[in-house]
């Protein structure tokens, strides 16, 4: 399990720490955790700030490996929900009853069978990456093209009122890319959990209530 927030702040847990030392800690606490990924504890911040998930909702986890967000959300969603997952790289954990992932690249994906099983889905979870290259313009592209398909995707899956969480690297499309979101849904917050990298360019928009 994630480690519990004593005061109600998940940022208490990596006070004084800085740079690497911070994310070891982190590394290390998923290890513990059993979580494949420390990204885990970006996503039970949202959660925790946000409130995306609740039990019996299916979710749908777009660039899901190695699997941290599918097992953090199975546990949300409750043995009644169910999370469908996909990512290009093979997802090599044991996965509880209620997931489901294929892997498949989101880009080029041209049989519909697996987004139809997410059809009136409750949530879209984007947490997909480009390969880097060092160059911030070029990944912070390449990072815009995934978010928009991942917006294409929840505007064809979320049901009325479901809930879209994805990442983006802050670039010249940041603006733009926010301003597609805002006009499709009820409320949309941008936000930086603790637990990324402090020199990280990643951010996440949270979009609540689809209209
Ligand atoms: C930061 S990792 C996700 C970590 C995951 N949330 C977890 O907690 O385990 C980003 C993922 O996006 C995937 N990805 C990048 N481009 C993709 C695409 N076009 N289609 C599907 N997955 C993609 C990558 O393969 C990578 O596994």
């Amino acid at each position: 399990m994630a480690a519990k927030k004593k005061s109600g702040k998940p940022a208490g847990r990596f006070a004084g720490r800085a740079g690497h030392q911070w994310a070891d800690h982190l590394t290390q606490q998923a290890k513990a955790d059993n979580y494949p990924a420390r990204s885990v504890y970006k996503l039970e911040e949202i959660q925790q700030k946000f409130t995306i998930m609740k039990k019996k909702d299916t979710v749908l986890d777009l660039g899901c490996a190695p699997g941290s967000w599918l097992l953090y959300a199975s546990r949300q969603v409750g043995p009644e929900g169910r999370v469908l997952g996909i990512d290009i790289k093979a997802v090599d954990i044991g996965l509880p009853a209620n997931v489901t992932v294929i892997q498949g690249d989101i880009l080029t994906m041209t049989d519909d069978t697996f987004l139809q099983q997410a059809s009136g889905c409750r949530v879209v979870l984007s947490d997909m990456a480009p390969a880097t290259t060092g160059r911030k313009d070029v990944d912070a592209f390449r990072s815009f093209e995934l978010c928009k398909m991942a917006l294409d995707v929840a505007e064809r899956c979320l049901g009325v009122n479901g809930h879209f969480v994805c990442k983006i690297f802050q670039g010249n499309e940041f603006a733009q890319f926010e301003k597609q979101v805002k006009k499709r849904f009820g409320s949309c917050r941008i936000f930086k959990p603790e637990s990324c990298r402090k020199q990280s360019k990643e951010i996440y928009i949270i979009a609540k209530n689809k209209r």
